[in-house]
């Protein structure tokens, strides 16, 4: 029987494993993580969401802070029209956050990183190329640009001695949107070298409307193959969205896929970032408890958890420590909501229903954003005497979607008494 092992990646020079592990942010694709799967032969995605505050938090920097007092004048004002990034700040905590991964890296896999164009930081395309740039300089693998149409984003790099080096895809929920991105590759000479294909079962953002359960990641991935066929492209279709086992993943093979994206799967495993407790509510979790919203301040859908903590939060804006989803005009979607939200007979600020603050509540990693398999992790592992469940290694979640048959999965070694 065939298994997901049969086949490779061919990216340029480059074989893989036809895994890939996808970008999590904030620090839920640890390095880790993305490195554990370069090393058994994929390719692992770190991210670059937050990088001052993820190295704050593994690096003993003090980004967050300095940035903080530079605008403390501003904490309680509506307008943010002025906090900003210092550039050459963000540059030094992205290259720190990437040099130290890329000089962990084992194994001939590929050591990518997720770039969200949705990560606006007050000045859209400055911080975008600050971001591309420091992660080519670190010697990055490879860039999966995710989280918008990306329009102008390659002639940000254009100049970049790697640029034509350096493994470029974009995740795109459509054809339309794949042709938008080749455009604008076009007019730099640059035709990417992946697209993952995500559908609407995906965890984090959506590339969907209201409509998202109209469509079907299995009739997406042939129109894209279709396309790229017939316009005689070399860019691997790598489907993302719902591919729970090996055999879900062989079957998009035989469809003509490069490889697959996969994450929720990975939620669990030890070189995860999520806290322990998060991990364990993702394995309680039912089917019911998933839910698509519209509570992101990126104002794209997103699916989580219906008990994450940061549903109803009334923190105020944190824009003068993080402010990652600020417009290029100081606005951002949790500020309005904060700010339209009324006070209580005590002066006290109602729970903001419409919007969640996504900077300081997914740094704090209060939501629970999952892919809606979620409530299948159950089946993935062990349950423990105490109740609670065994968290898997990446490397046991990675070799059984390489050598699952007939959507078997093979739980993990039993490291504990099992109930
Ligand atoms: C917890 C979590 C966080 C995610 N964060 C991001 C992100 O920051 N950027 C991004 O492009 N995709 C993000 N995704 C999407 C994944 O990279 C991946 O494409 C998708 O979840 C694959 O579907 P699956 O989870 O059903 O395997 C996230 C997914 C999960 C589960």
């Amino acid at each position: 029987m065939t298994v997901l092992n049969d086949f490779r990646l061919r990216l340029g020079d480059n074989e893989y494993l036809p895994i890939m592990v996808g970008g999590m942010g904030v620090d839920i694709s640890t390095s880790a993580l993305a490195l554990e799967a370069c090393r058994l032969g994929g390719i692992g995605h770190i991210s670059d969401a937050m990088t001052p505050w993820v190295s704050d938090r593994h690096m003993n920097t003090h980004f967050t802070k300095t940035k903080s007092g530079r605008f403390k004048f501003n904490r309680n004002s509506q307008d943010k029209t002025q906090v900003k990034f210092n550039l050459d700040e963000l540059y030094k905590a992205t290259l720190g956050v990437v040099t130290a991964a890329v000089e962990r890296k084992q194994g001939d896999g590929g050591l990518f990183i997720n770039v969200m164009e949705k990560l606006t930081m007050g000045a859209a395309a400055d911080t975008l190329g600050t971001r591309l740039k420091a992660a080519l300089d670190a010697g990055i693998d490879g860039i999966t640009l995710s989280a918008g149409l990306h329009n102008g984003t390659l002639k940000l790099i254009k100049d970049h001695p790697r640029f034509h080096d350096v493994k470029i895809g974009i995740i795109v929920s459509s054809v339309r949107a794949l042709k938008i991105f080749l455009r604008s590759g076009k007019r730099v000479d640059r035709i990417p070298d992946y697209c993952i294909v995500e559908g609407p079962l995906a965890g984090g953002h959506l590339g969907f409307g209201e409509d998202w359960a109209d469509y079907d990641l299995r009739n997406i991935v042939p129109e894209v193959i279709d396309f790229v066929k017939s316009e005689e492209l070399d860019i691997a279709v790598i489907p993302a969205g719902g591919i729970f086992t090996g055999t879900d993943a062989v079957e998009y093979m035989e469809m003509g896929c490069s490889a697959v994206q996969v994450a929720t799967r990975f939620t669990i495993t030890k070189e995860c970032g999520l806290p322990e407790h998060v991990k364990q509510q993702y394995l309680e979790a039912e089917e019911k408890d998933v839910e698509v919203n519209s509570l992101s301040a990126t104002g794209y859908l997103i699916r989580m958890l219906k008990n994450s903590p940061a549903i109803g939060s009334n923190i105020k804006p944190q824009c003068e420590p993080l402010g990652y989803t600020l417009s290029s005009e100081g606005t951002c979607l949790y500020v309005d909501a904060y700010y339209n939200t009324p006070d209580d007979e005590k002066g006290r600020k109602m729970p903001v229903m419409d919007k969640i603050c996504i900077c300081h509540h997914f740094g704090q990693h209060n939501v629970w954003t999952c892919g809606h398999n979620v409530y299948r992790l159950k089946d993935t592992t062990n349950r423990l005497a105490d109740g609670s469940y065994q968290l898997p290694a990446a490397k046991d979640v990675f070799n059984d979607y390489l050598f699952s048959e007939n959507h078997e999965i093979a739980l993990p070694p039993v490291e504990a008494e099992t109930a």
